[in-house]
């Protein structure tokens, strides 16, 4: 096939041919505003060797990168590091192509892409510390040698990363990847406050979840003695000089240590709840709270997901709808709930006008995600100068109890 789309050397012998999803807006719930890459990666020794695919609607994209430097029937090794179908779609069409010799996955990937793609796939489970040659001692360009570790909840339980030793390359699937399309393919050629951003909002919507095990997870590759000159992930841009700065990141994020930063989230009927939503942020911000507000009219979930990543208290105002919290409010919560965040502080507020039962129900929410509540408030109508005094003072009560002044 011709090659419309061209292969990117990222490395001696190591080429990406990914795709650049420029247009897709919503990953499952997660709005990803600068859309993505599905990345995929060619290492060219004696075993012509493919590390993961692409989306399937990306399949043409792929092959034609691929056909950059070899014909795609000429692999004889693909390794499956993740089974989520953004990496696996391509596989069952790269497998009937190319008719691999060996197929690598985790045990669980096994299986998972069994069920997946509910057919006969011939793949070999490998473990921690299992190899496969990719070129011989003899080879031109020397000795090529994959190594696996499994990283289970990184993001899936089936998920490993693959090490190159000799070309100090790890590749680490969805770790360390970000939902940005661009036509930089190296984070040393992308700002960092926009690589930051990215990660960021990555690790809050992707990786939050499982941030408990990830420590161990850093600590075993470092136990494992590998050396990364470049992280090449599934996503986003590949990561060389900049990466000890992201491991450093992750560590951060994983660690959910509180901080001094509040975010407000809330919608509004007849503009009552954000009347209050307005003088209890005053009191935060009296309070020498960092505070980050976010009307529900025009904040996405998965952007409060980013924002409350190193936040340290979360306050949720609501007015009550035909009995129950208003619907982008539910919407926000249960989001957020998936994602476990740790080590919050919070507050419940609302107007109402006939029974008022969205306080109550915002409050049970924030308590079955863990938050400890400080406080919470609740008007009938439109609040009365005392009522939005008492808002102020909630906020502020709030505000001393993450920066330390109660
Ligand atoms: Fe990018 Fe968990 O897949």
């Amino acid at each position: 096939m011709g090659s419309p789309f061209k292969a990117l050397k990222v490395a001696e012998g190591i080429y990406w041919v990914g795709a650049i999803d420029w247009s897709v807006r919503d990953f499952h719930g997660y709005r990803t505003a600068r859309g993505t890459t599905y990345n995929a990666y060619l290492v060219m020794g004696e075993k012509i060797t493919l590390v993961d695919t692409v989306k399937a609607g990306f399949k043409d994209e792929l092959l034609s990168r691929i056909s950059d430097i070899v014909d795609p029937s000429q692999i004889d090794i693909i390794i499956s590091n993740h089974a989520e179908m953004d990496h696996s779609g391509c596989l069952p069409d790269l497998i009937e192509l190319a008719r691999p010799e060996k197929v690598y996955a985790s045990p669980k990937g096994v299986e998972a892409l069994a069920a997946h793609f509910r057919g006969e796939m011939d793949i070999v489970a490998v473990k921690d510390g299992d190899e496969a040659i990719i070129s011989g001692p003899d080879a031109e360009g020397g000795p090529l040698t994959v190594r696996f570790m499994q990283t289970p909840l990184l993001h899936w339980p089936d998920s490993m990363f693959s090490y190159i030793p000799e070309r100090k390359a790890l590749f680490c699937q969805d770790a360390f990847g970000m939902h940005l399309a661009s036509a930089e393919r190296f984070a040393e050629d992308i700002p960092d406050w926009l690589l930051e951003q990215e990660a960021a909002s990555y690790f809050a919507n992707i990786l939050l979840p499982f941030s408990a095990m990830l420590p161990r997870l850093f600590d075993k590759v470092e136990k494992a003695g590998m050396e990364i000159a470049l992280a090449l992930p599934d996503h986003g841009p590949i990561w060389g000089a900049k990466f000890p700065r992201i491991l450093e990141l992750y560590r951060r994020w994983a660690a959910q240590a509180p901080t001094a930063k509040v975010v407000v989230v809330y919608d509004t009927m007849w503009d009552s709840t954000d009347a209050m939503a307005r003088a209890l942020t005053d009191g935060l911000i009296a309070s020498g709270a960092q505070v980050k507000v976010l009307p529900l009219s025009g904040s996405h979930r998965s952007d409060i997901a980013t924002e409350l990543l190193d936040a340290g208290a979360l306050v949720v105002g609501s007015p009550t709808l035909n009995g129950q919290m208003f619907p982008t409010v539910a919407d926000a919560l249960c989001y957020l709930k998936g994602l476990k965040k740790k080590n919050l502080v919070g507050a419940a507020f609302g107007s109402y006008g006939w029974s008022g039962e969205s306080i109550k129900q915002v409050e049970e929410s924030l308590t079955g995600m863990g938050v400890e509540l400080v406080g919470s408030l609740r008007t009938q109508y439109v609040p009365e100068d005392h009522v939005l005094e008492q808002c102020r003072a909630l906020g502020e009560q709030v505000g001393a109890r993450i920066t330390g002044k109660s």
